[in-house]
């Protein structure tokens, strides 16, 4: 007898989910049954906040907030209007969340200091860079937020101490940037996740979840005007990547380079100049966010050859070290050139 085979049924599609931040946020929590919900209530903060900068951003040509406000920030830069009006987005969405003890910001020259009391409840300490590549604005050029999440650090002499903690110590990190599209990439040391605000329902929609930066791609991304003051072994890679017919890219937004090279590949870079020798980005809300989420996708940061940038412990807030950062196997070249200098 014939034996009838059965017809094979293709499987149903499944439709893609539709998992908002907010829910994403509600997800991870639930893995974590002793989480209080304090965490959750952060980054919550930063996603109303994210939309808020966004709004304003958009804005910025319309409502006249493009410019400087006159003062200086605590770096010596010019602050721009619209540093101020995000900083202080930051400042209040933040300050409404009983798990922040602590906030820093590229515009505030001293920590904010929110909850001081010592109970025993965990607190958590968030740094941020309200506005990145603010000078973009004037342009209508992609500009962006970063930010690092610590816990309080009990054991400190004052809280302003407490901050003082290595890159490794993050237990969140992310960026959000204002471009064509507004995109907000997160991790919690779980893999890196990116999502993009749907302007249609007002709500950052997950589009990617445990992405990773391609091992290699011939492409660097530093400002290369400054190339007669970089230290030797940086000019000797720049000729070496020249001679492989490498691309060159550079916004002059850390995070639109930063983004760029997280999706494509490449290295991302600020090596130390004449004119800023410790190199001119800020560690604890520049550097280590970028870095942890280099790193949990795969990629690289270091400072010098063998040196992470996670590893560096900083003794100021506002302190700038030297940054190259993207695929493994370019940053390597990149360390390789340093090393033999
Ligand atoms: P910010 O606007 O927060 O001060 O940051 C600007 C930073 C960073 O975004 C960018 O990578 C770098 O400055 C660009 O510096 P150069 O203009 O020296 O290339
Ligand atoms: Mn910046
Ligand atoms: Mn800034």
């Amino acid at each position: 007898m014939n034996q009838a085979v059965a017809p094979s049924i293709p499987a149903t599609p499944q439709p893609r989910e539709i998992v908002t931040l907010q829910a994403h946020i509600l997800q991870q929590q639930s893995q974590y049954p002793e989480a209080t919900g304090q965490f959750s209530w952060i980054l919550s903060a930063l996603s109303i906040s994210a939309k808020m900068i966004a709004a304003h951003v958009r804005r910025a040509r319309l409502d006249d907030v493009l410019g400087s406000v006159g003062n200086q920030n605590v770096q010596g830069e010019q602050q721009q209007k619209l540093d101020v009006i995000a900083n202080d987005i930051l400042l209040r969405t933040l300050g409404g969340r009983e798990g922040v003890a602590i906030v820093a910001s590229e515009e505030n020259e001293e920590p904010v200091i929110l909850r001081a009391d010592d109970s025993q409840e965990r607190k958590y300490c968030v740094l941020f860079d309200p506005l990145d590549g603010s000078s973009n604005l004037d342009i209508c050029g992609a500009v962006g937020t970063i930010f690092s999440i610590l816990r309080k650090d009990r054991r400190s002499s004052s809280p302003a101490q407490s901050l003082l903690q290595p890159g490794v110590q993050q237990v969140a990190a992310g960026y959000v940037l204002y471009g064509s599209s507004t995109v907000f990439v997160l991790t919690i040391g779980l893999g890196v996740d990116m999502f993009v605000l749907d302007p249609a329902y007002g709500a950052f929609m997950r589009v990617a979840r445990g992405l990773k930066v391609p091992r290699a791609n011939p492409c660097y991304s530093l400002n290369e005007g400054n190339r007669a003051s970089f230290p030797d072994g940086y000019q000797k890679y720049l000729s070496w990547a020249q001679e492989r017919g490498y691309s060159s890219r550079y916004v002059g937004a850390m995070v639109a380079d930063v983004h760029r090279i997280l999706l494509q590949g490449g290295v991302f870079m600020y090596p130390p100049t004449k004119k800023a020798p410790k190199g001119k980005l800020r560690l604890m809300y520049e550097a280590n966010p970028m870095a942890m989420i280099m790193e949990q996708a795969g990629g690289k940061a270091l400072v010098a050859p063998e040196q992470r940038i996670l590893d560096v412990h900083p003794t100021d807030i506002h302190q700038r070290v030297p940054v190259i950062i993207g695929s493994s196997e370019e940053v390597d070249n990149v360390a390789r050139h340093l090393a033999t200098a």
